[in-house]
Formats: C-alpha cells, structure tokens, sequence
C-alpha cells in the first residue's frame, strides 16, 4: 500500500538548478522545456525575490508555469526547477516540485522514492512539523529543515557546515532512491545536490553552473559535465563546485565532454522529435560503425569491451538483459549471436532477472542493453550480476548514464540525444551493434574469413538500405490514413522478425494507443487466429528465404478469414500480387540488416498512425523516456 502510495507520488521526473551569471528563470524553464521528453504531468520553479524564495508550480505543459513565470517579478540569479511525473491520483500544484520547507529556509525538487517516508512524517509530525502536500519527497525536506535547525541551534554551526550536516544526516535515514536539488535562505550563493539511483550532473559553465538530471536541460550552454556517482553530495556555487562522499570526504572530479551540438536535441524542420529520429537512421547506423572494423575488413573491432579475447574465448553462454524496446534488442542478438557465433544466449527481462536468482554458468557473460543507461531495472540487474561476481558489458546510447559507467565495458551507441518516448534510431543502431558483435564472436570461433568479410560488407551497406527503406514514407502514410481507424491489429514474423514483429506491435501501442500484438507467424494457428476479422489488420513480415513460402501461407490464412494484410516483404515479383492488401516492398539484403531494416516501416507505420488519430507522439500518455524507479 505505502509501495503503490509512492508511486503514484513520483516516477519520472526532470531536475534543473542554475547559478548564477544571469537571470536564472529563462534559462531554468529552458532546461525545463528541453526536459519534457522525459514525461511529466506539472511543473515547478523556486526563484530568488528579494531574500525569500518564489516557489511557482503548475499542473500540466511547462509552457503553463513560463506564463506564470512572467506575471512574477523576479530577477535572482540562482534557481531550482523540476518537472514531476505522477501514474494516477496526485496531479496537483501541492504536490508538484520544488517543495518548501515548513519553516521557508529550504527548497527542494526530488527525483526517486523514499520508502520509509511514512514512519518519518509520523515521527516529525509528532515534534511538531507540518506539511502541505502527500508527497514522500516533502517528507525528506523536512527532515533535512529540522537537522538543519537544529545543528544552528544546538551546535552554533554556520549555515553550511550545518546544511551539509543536516543533509548527510537525513540522508542516512532514509531508504529508497534520490536524485536532489536544494536551495536555503541562508547560502543564496549555493545550490547542493546528492544522488543515489537517480542520476545527477553538474554542468560547469562560464561563471555559471548546472545541477540537472540530465545533461539536455542545459546542452546549449556548456559542454563540460561533472557525472555525479551514487552516494555523493554536490555544492555548486557560480565559479566553482566540490563534491564530497556521504562521509565527508572530498572527491576530486572528472570533467567529460559532451559529444554532440545541441541542434542535435533540437527538432528542426520536423514536426516531431520521432519523425526526426526515424530519419536520422542512416547516420546512427553509420555512427554505430565508425572505427569498427578490422583492417582487412573481415571482423569487427571494438575499443570498450575490456576483455581479451582469450578471455572471451572462454565464454561459454551470454545472458542479454534489457527493457521495452531494447528486450527487443535482445533478441536480435540471440538469434544473431546464436545463429552466426554458435554461442548459447539467453535472453531476459532485467526486471524478472533481478528477482528470479537464475542459476547461471559460471563462464557465462552478460550484456545490458539500454538507450537511456539510466532504467532502474536495468541497472539493478547489472548490479546483481556483478554482485555475483559476473563480468557486464552494455550496449548504452548515453555516455555518461549510470548502466556505462559502472559496468565492466561495452559499445557505445553513438546515435546522437533520442528525445522522442518511442525508442527509433537507438533500436536501430543496438540491432546493427548486435550484428557487429555476431560476426566479431563469430570470428573469434569458427567462421572463415571469406564469410567474415561477406558479413563486413553487407553491415557497411545498411545504411543506404535503410534509406531506402525511408523512401517509402509517403506509401506508408497512405496505408496509415486507411487503417488508422481500427483499434486492433496483429503483427506477425517469423525466427529473427518475430521480435521486429514485438517491436511493430510496441510501437503501435505506445504513440497510437492501439492494442497491438506480436507472434511468431506459425504460432497464430494455435490462438491468436480467432482475433482475425475484418477489424482487425495484420502486419505480416514475409522476407526471402527458407521460410518465405511457410510465411506465405499464413498470409493466406488470414485472408482466408477476412483479415486486411499489411505485408513488408523483399520479394519484388515473387511476393504474390493480390496476396495482400498492401504490399511495403524493401530492398533484398543479407539477413544481418533485417532487423533495422524492417523496423523502419514499422516505425513509420506507427508514427503516421499516431498522427492520424491526433496523438501527442513525442510525450505520449502514461510514458516517460527512461523509467528510473521500479
Ligand atoms: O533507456 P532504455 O533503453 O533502457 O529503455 C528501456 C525501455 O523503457 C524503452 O525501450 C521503452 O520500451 C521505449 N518507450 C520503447 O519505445
């Protein structure tokens, strides 16, 4: 009950601080605005007037809260802000962030859980605290107030010593998961901060510095970031920041560079980040090979792995764990993994591996896909297999997320900031990184450097094929216009498209609220068969090659039953006229490139789709980017 309470309170949300060369309330619901993508349901801003805190929240866009921005006056030079994401129930202003302390000398915005926050309301209501909103996040505010008194009071401490004492001492105290931001009366020069399973960055700027959840909220300003770790504390004033252990002890930081320009975060000429996205797959894919090929061409090189290959030679199994989308991703690397390296792989979902304690072989390897690097099941299953001792690789888009930087290695995806909810060029480029890590496990064991070298080539070609595949978004958009209004539709594939065929369903369910299902084509006869009518279309992948004729008979059965067909074939003229209603056509290519390949219609199908019944497709309903609690 207090578990579902806490959840309801907070999900996923967006933090912000700014100090302090310019005005802070532009630059706060800038970073704000570049936020949303996370997903978020109100939005709050603590801005200096005068020598009080202006604490301004709003339900609902960002865009509400900059209106009731300007109608403020304000001119401070250091902020906080935060944009809250509540599942049901809570969606108020009460309960939106940045929270005040009950005696106004503190401001905080939250990102996480706080498990044990009921016992320790009871306890500080009984000494006499007060509090405005349900949240858990107020909960932890409070306690912090209350030390933080007391350590003035009791201890005559100055106001920093004792604000960082306060914090470090409610910190222990509470169980769960935080990333914070606060601000006090008594240290206007300061904004402090301090993780643990929500991520946390310091943006350093030119006599201006960030704390944020993430690096987007304040890209156009600086490309120099400080990643926090899990159990560090951050005070950040406008020229400089220290960051200490929970014990106090100081920690001498790191200054990475982020690699890509803001207008890559930016929408441009497209009317949604997702569109943009499924466009910009040519060059994910280009990126996610760049460097990564021998010399004679025949394998594939990767610089991250940490792991000789004597050592890999060893390897016996590997486990792939990931969520959503990037389960998908898993599969694509089983089935190429499998076929080409003939490594046994398992595939699981990080949330059930977490919890399941699966025996694993003591040779095995494991592999955490994620875009974000940031979901939480995801990193707690990295955390458990490397608690026992296993070695973790990842495939991660984001350098600098918390799954990279504690594993024992990986690849990068490099595919550029991925902003749209519906996971596009990112999955792309972790099906194409399966293929390279195929032929180069493969390489490694039995394949011959003939046959390498054919898989070399054909990888290389992905991402012209891909662009052809893109050419057909107009063909796409007319099939979305005519089936956009049926409220069912099946997606069916068969061995390496059966997953291509979860991910369609997927993202059909995501941005166009539709109930959607995928199953391998054969398994259709022993149950989802009875669905098919005239309301209800099917999206059959039929590719050349073994089992081609078998796909096409479960086209046939469908038809059979009055079921609309939607076919993505590379058959050309062999793909029987009149079999389907509509026919994709894409261009033949070695199998390593299907799985990107395919989803590019399917992803289009979705986005068009999405368009066509009005929907919000960028911030779609109940979803958030990454998911950073349980
Ligand atoms: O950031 P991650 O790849 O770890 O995210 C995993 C899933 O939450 C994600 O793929 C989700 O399923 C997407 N919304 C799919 O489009």
């Amino acid at each position: 009950m207090v578990r579902l309470a806490m959840l309801c309170n907070l999900i996923m949300c967006g933090i912000v601080g700014y100090i302090c060369k310019h005005e802070a309330s532009p630059i706060l619901l800038d970073g704000l605005r570049r936020l949303e993508y996370r997903g978020y349901d109100s939005a709050g801003i603590c801005l200096w007037n005068k020598d009080q805190f202006q604490i301004l929240k709003k339900t609902g866009r960002v865009e509400n809260l900059r209106k009731e921005t300007l109608k403020h006056d304000h001119s401070g030079q250091a902020g906080i802000s935060h944009t809250r994401w509540a599942t049901h129930g809570g969606v108020s202003d009460e309960n939106a962030h940045p929270h005040i302390s009950w005696d106004n000398k503190l401001s905080m915005a939250h990102n996480g859980v706080i498990e044990n926050f009921a016992l320790i309301k009871r306890e500080l209501e009984a000494k006499g605290v007060s509090f405005t909103s349900e949240t858990d996040s107020e909960v932890l505010l409070n306690l912090i107030a209350f030390l933080y008194d007391a350590e003035l009071k009791q201890n005559h401490a100055t106001a920093d010593v004792a604000l960082l004492k306060a914090l470090r001492g409610a910190l222990s105290q509470v169980e769960g998961t935080y990333g914070i931001i606060m601000t006090c009366v008594d240290l206007p020069d300061l904004i402090i901060g301090a993780r643990k399973g929500s991520p946390l960055v310091i943006g350093v700027g030119d006599e201006e510095n960030f704390l944020a959840s993430d690096v987007t909220a304040f890209a156009g300003r600086t490309k120099s970031v400080v990643y926090l770790d899990d159990g560090q504390v951050a005070t950040v004033s406008g020229t400089d920041f220290f960051i200490t252990t929970m014990d106090d002890v100081a920690i001498s930081p790191t200054i990475d560079t982020i690699s890509w320009d803001i207008e890559d975060a930016e929408m441009g000429s497209y009317p949604h980040f997702m569109l943009k996205e499924i466009f910009e797959q040519p060059m994910a894919i280009e990126n996610s090979m760049r460097g990564r090929f021998s010399q004679d061409n025949s394998t594939a090189q990767f610089g991250g792995l940490n792991i000789a290959p004597r050592e890999l030679r060893q390897i016996d199994r590997i486990l792939f764990l990931g969520c959503g989308t990037a389960w998908h991703a898993c599969l694509i690397a089983e089935y190429l993994i499998e076929k080409y390296a003939r490594i046994p792989v398992e595939v699981e979902y990080a949330s059930e591996f977490r919890y399941r304690n699966s025996p694993l072989d003591k040779n095995t390897l494991v592999f955490t896909i994620s875009q974000s690097g940031e979901t939480i099941d995801t990193l707690e299953a990295q955390r458990e297999a490397q608690r026992k001792g296993y070695r973790v690789l990842g495939i991660t888009n984001v350098v600098g997320s918390t799954i990279a930087r504690e594993n024992d290695g990986g690849v990068f995806q490099h595919s550029g900031p991925e902003i749209g909810v519906a996971s596009t060029k990112a999955f792309s480029s972790q099906c194409h990184i399966a293929a390279m890590l195929s032929l180069y496990f493969a390489r490694m064991r039995d394949m011959s450097f003939t046959d390498g070298k054919e898989i070399a080539k054909a990888l290389k070609a992905a991402p012209g094929l891909i662009a052809q595949a893109l050419s057909r978004a107009d063909q796409i958009a007319e099939i979305a216009k005519k089936y956009a209004h049926h409220d069912d539709f099946l997606f069916l594939g068969r061995q390496m498209m059966f997953p291509i065929a979860l991910e369609g369903a997927l993202k059909l369910k995501e941005i166009s609220y539709i109930h959607a299902e995928g199953y391998p084509s054969a398994e259709m006869k022993h149950g989802p068969i009875a669905l098919i009518s005239p309301d209800c279309p099917t999206v059959a992948i039929a590719l050349k090659g073994e089992i081609f004729k078998k796909s096409l008979a479960n086209i046939q059965e469908i038809r059979a039953r009055k079921g609309p067909v939607i076919a993505i074939t590379d058959a050309g003229k062999d793909f029987p006229e009149d079999l389907a209603d509509e026919v994709i056509q894409l261009p033949e290519t070695h199998e390593v490139n299907h799985a990107p390949l395919v989803s590019i219609p399917m992803q289009l199908l979705s986005y068009y789709i999405a368009v066509e019944r009005k929907c919000d497709v960028d911030k779609p309903r109940n979803l958030a980017k990454s998911v950073t609690v349980e």
